[in-house]
This record gives structure tokens, C-alpha cells and sequence, in this order.
């Protein structure tokens, strides 16, 4: 194995993580569900897209910023939300918090982050997060979370649709991260967490407290993360519908994201319920596993769109097996506005806490920069079909 003396890429910042978390929190992080066809999916339809290479265009001035969800954006990217990432590193929500800040992009907060909505907007308040919701059984509580995140200045709020059910993880099950936790499953899993010496110290002993800080209302009573779980297991709820979309519009006033769109029919249909946008997203192949990569669905979603709503004003995100900044340009020249970034910014999180978020940032925007350089294009807005390769 090549030795890595400073991560270039992001699988260098997956080897890193790997290397630095405990094998089940490694797992959690990189896994998918079932075979994981969907989740490695994703990447290999990124690779097989092939750039337009394009020259003598004078590509002395190339534009990467833009204007998305009301605010300049450095690029059009920003952090997707991962739940429990404050287990990748020291209160790891804060951290991606300030990183994403720094580079001028935005951070998207899981509902199931170890660092409350508050304190991730009040490490960064320059540019507050965007907040992700999951719409529970208890609906006094998602409104609750709300409330919480637009007193915290959220602007933009996500609502992920793809997890009516739950999909079964392999990984977590072999790892005994699921499921009901036996005295065997306990020990094994502790002996793995006291192998990582470095990681208890981050992440165990100085990343306290270990809780789900969105939720301390919902379960005062609990202590720790498996009591948490428990409770957000059962909040699942498989009766959401499109009258809950219309209900969190009526309720909610700032912007509106519906995640986890992989249907022509459902992305209009999140439009017509007053979404400002949608995310197209399998979830990063954790769920329905079998599925189309997204970025075979994502120019099909687009062209629906400007069709059927041809004076709607939306944005249209992607996400999904992002792993470089030449990844961005493909999605971008197939209709994306943004992209977000799932597993990549983890990596770098586990591998190297904010330093680690802030240098792979840094490298993506140059990826893209001289990627646009090669492929003749001076303005970010401008990428197209016409950049891709006809197959
Ligand atoms: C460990 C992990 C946790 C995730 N947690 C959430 C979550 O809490 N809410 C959500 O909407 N999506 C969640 N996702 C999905 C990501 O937001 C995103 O859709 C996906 O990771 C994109 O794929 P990529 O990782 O291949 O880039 C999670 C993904 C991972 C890998």
C-alpha cells in the first residue's frame, strides 16, 4: 500500500479514517446496505462519464462561485448531513461547521448529530448551517426541532424522505452496531473501541458529551447513545406522506429542501408541495439497495423538471459517490445546481478533524478549477451536456 504522507484524494483520506476509527465506526461510516451494488454504484457510474476535453479558449479567468439558497457560495457545494459524525472526531459537527464556513460553502447538521443544532451555529455564526429533519412519529418534536433550528439562524431546511424503513446494513450487523445489544455483542465491540487508544482519547474522553443533541428533549432520561437510538428507532415512521410535506411548508418559512429524490414523478410532486428544491440522493446507497447510481437519474430529473414546471423557480441538488472536484463538474454539466458531499467530508473529518475538511475543500476547488480550465469553460454556471462526452 502506497504510504500517504499528506492525503491527496479522498481515498487517501479513506485509508486514513480507516486506519484512525474503530472498525465499526469505520464500517457505519463507509458502509451500504445489503451487497452494497448502490453505494459503490454510485462511483462507478461518476467514472464512467467521460469530460469533453476542449482547448486554446483563454481559460485565464475561471469563475467557480455562485449564488445558491440565497447565499454566495465559493462553489456550488456544501457538507451533506451524516448522522453521528461527532463520532468520526471531536465534537465533529462543530468542526465541519467551521470548515465549511471557512471555504466559504455551507453545513448541512444531521437531526442525529452528536453536537446540538445550537452549538454547531454558534461555533460559525457568520454563516449559519442548514439544518436536516427526519420527520418523526412525534410531530409536537419536529416542530419542536424547528423551532430550535430557526432561532439558531437556519435558513434552509432539509427534509429527508428516503427512510420510511429502514435498510439493513450488513456491515453494522456483522460489527454488532444494530440491533439489540447481548453481553457478547458489548464486549466485542468495547475491545475494538480500546484498541483505537487515539480515538477514545478525541473522540471518548474530550469529544463529551456522547449524545444526540437535538434530541435531549425527546429522551431526558438518557445517558448514552444506544439509549438514543432506541428511541429514534421506534420514531421512524412509515405513514409520512405529501400532506407532510404541505404541513412542514406551512410551518416552516425559510427555505425548503425535500431529500432523497430519485423519481421524475416525485421530484414535480415536491415542487407542486412547495419545496424550493430538491436533493436527488439514494442516501449514498444505505438504503433501497438495487437502485440507479443518482448521476443516471439526475439529467433525466432535470429535464422533467423544466418541462413540467417550466416557470417553477427551484434548485436541484445531487449527491451520491462524490469523491473529487472533477466528480462536481460531471454533476454540474448534467443539471445539477449544487452538489453535496457525503462520505468524503467524513473521511477527512475522521482523518484529520477540520484541517482535514478545509485541505480536501481546498483540493476539490482546484480539481474543478482546472478541470473547467481543460474542458475550455471559464464560468461555472456555464457547464452543460455539451461537456460531456456523447456515449
Ligand atoms: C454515515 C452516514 C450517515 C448519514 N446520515 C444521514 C442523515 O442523518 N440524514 C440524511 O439525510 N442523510 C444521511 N446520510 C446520507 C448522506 O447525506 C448522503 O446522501 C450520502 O452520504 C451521499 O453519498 P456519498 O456518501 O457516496 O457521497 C448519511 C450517509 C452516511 C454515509
Amino acid at each position: 500500500m502506497t504510504k500517504v504522507i499528506e492525503a491527496a484524494s479522498s481515498e487517501d483520506y479513506r485509508r486514513l479514517a480507516k486506519q484512525r476509527l474503530p472498525r465499526q465506526i469505520f464500517d457505519y461510516l463507509d458502509g451500504g446496505s445489503y451487497q452494497e451494488r448502490t453505494r459503490f454504484g454510485n462511483q462507478q457510474a461518476l467514472a464512467a462519464i467521460k469530460l469533453r476535453q476542449r482547448v486554446l479558449r483563454d481559460v485565464s479567468n475561471i469563475q467557480l462561485n455562485t449564488r445558491l439558497q440565497g447565499l454566495s457560495q465559493a462553489m456550488p457545494v456544501a457538507l451533506g448531513p451524516i448522522g453521528l459524525a461527532g463520532l468520526m472526531a471531536r465534537r465533529g459537527e462543530v468542526q465541519a461547521q467551521k470548515a465549511a464556513v471557512r471555504q466559504g460553502i455551507s453545513f448541512c447538521a444531521s437531526t442525529v448529530s452528536l453536537c446540538g443544532i445550537e452549538e454547531v451555529a454558534q461555533a460559525e455564526p457568520k454563516r449559519p448551517p442548514w439544518f436536516q429533519l427526519y420527520v418523526m412519529k412525534d410531530r409536537d418534536y419536529v416542530l419542536r426541532l424547528m423551532q430550535r433550528a430557526k432561532d439558531a439562524g437556519v435558513s434552509t431546511l432539509v427534509v429527508t424522505a428516503d427512510l420510511a424503513v429502514l435498510g439493513s446494513r450488513y456491515r453494522d450487523i456483522r460489527n454488532g452496531f444494530s440491533g439489540p445489544q447481548s453481553v457478547r455483542k458489548r464486549w466485542a465491540r468495547f475491545k475494538d473501541l480500546l484498541s483505537h487508544p487515539r480515538w477514545v482519547y478525541d473522540v471518548a474522553v474530550k469529544g463529551k458529551p456522547l449524545v444526540f443533541g437535538n434530541l435531549n428533549e425527546a429522551v431526558p432520561d438518557a445517558r448514552s447513545l444506544p439509549q438514543f437510538k432506541q428511541w429514534v428507532d421506534a420514531q421512524f415512521d412509515p405513514s409520512v406522506g405529501w400532506a407532510d410535506i404541505n404541513w412542514l411548508r406551512h410551518n416552516w418559512h425559510g427555505q425548503l429542501l425535500v431529500k432523497g429524490i430519485l423519481d421524475t414523478e416525485d421530484a414535480e410532486q415536491a415542487i407542486r408541495a412547495g419545496a424550493d428544491g430538491v436533493i436527488v440522493s439514494n442516501h449514498g446507497g444505505r438504503q433501497l439497495d438495487g437502485v440507479s447510481p443518482t448521476i443516471n437519474k439526475l439529467r433525466e430529473i432535470r429535464l422533467h423538471l423544466d418541462q413540467s414546471l417550466p416557470s417553477a423557480e427551484f434548485e436541484l441538488w445531487f449527491d451520491g459517490g462524490i469523491e473529487n472536484g472533477l466528480d462536481v463538474i460531471k454533476a454540474l454539466a448534467l443539471g445539477a445546481d449544487g452538489c453535496l458531499l457525503g462520505r468524503a467530508w467524513a473521511f477527512a473529518l475522521a482523518a484529520e478533524g477540520q484541517a482535514g475538511i478545509n485541505n480536501l475543500l481546498q483540493r476539490m476547488q482546484e480539481e474543478m478549477r482546472v478541470a473547467m480550465a481543460l474542458m475550455g469553460e471559464t464560468d461555472i454556471k456555464g457547464l452543460g451536456t455539451h461537456n460531456i462526452e456523447q456515449q
